[in-house]
């Protein structure tokens, strides 16, 4: 459909990061991994659900022997003001004295990493790192800092690749900004 109206009208998400750059930086982050962590055995656990296309794309770079494990964590409450944390899904792999990397699509206020390290510290690991896709600094409410970081972005609400809003655009190939009201001041 073609009119003056739409032809008008911004589109609800503009790109932000392509999905060229998310490839070549995914890349990157492999290469720092598989130098770190040449040779040793690493259990990689993904948090549900928004770092399910990142793990998908990263873990096909990797060289060392990976399990994998996913953690189901979601936070509750209203969409700009996280109130809570409801784990949906706990770890099946034992990770005591074994090295472990948590990957997440994005490190917001900080409440769900700091969360998931500190169950995963509880069952002593013999390493604990964190690997996040996306960093906003400057939204952090719980001191939280991440190991490995793709890319560090200003407070827009980001969509794609992964991450949604109201469980929609997780399947974009890129990562957007969305152009609307609702996205002052919220977490993704
Ligand atoms: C999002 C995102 C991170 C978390 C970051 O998850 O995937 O896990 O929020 O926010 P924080 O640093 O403020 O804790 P969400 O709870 O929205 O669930 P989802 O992964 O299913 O989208």
């Amino acid at each position: 459909m073609s009119n003056t109206a739409t032809r008008r009208r911004r589109p609800e998400v503009e790109t932000l990061i392509s999905e060229r750059r998310i490839k070549r930086r995914i890349e990157e982050l492999a290469g720092l991994l598989n130098r770190d962590y040449a040779g040793r055995e690493v259990v990689l656990v993904p948090l549900l659900n928004g770092a399910i296309v990142f793990v998908a794309d990263l873990i096909r770079h990797l060289d060392f022997p990976v399990f994998l494990d996913c953690i189901g964590v979601s936070s509750y409450g209203s969409r700009t003001v996280p109130e809570g944390l409801v784990f949906t899904k706990e770890l099946r792999i034992g990770i005591r004295k074994r090295e472990v990397i948590v990957i997440d699509d994005i490190l917001d206020t900080g409440r769900t990493l700091k969360a998931v390290h500190r169950r995963l510290q509880a069952l002593k690991p013999a390493s604990l790192r964190t690997c996040t896709l996306l960093d906003k600094p400057s939204r952090r409410q719980v001191p939280f800092e991440a190991d490995y970081i793709g890319f560090t972005i200003p407070d827009h609400f980001v969509v794609g690749y992964g991450l949604d809003f109201d469980e929609r655009y997780r399947n974009l190939r890129y990562l957007g900004r969305l152009n609307t009201e609702t996205s002052t001041g919220s977490k993704a």
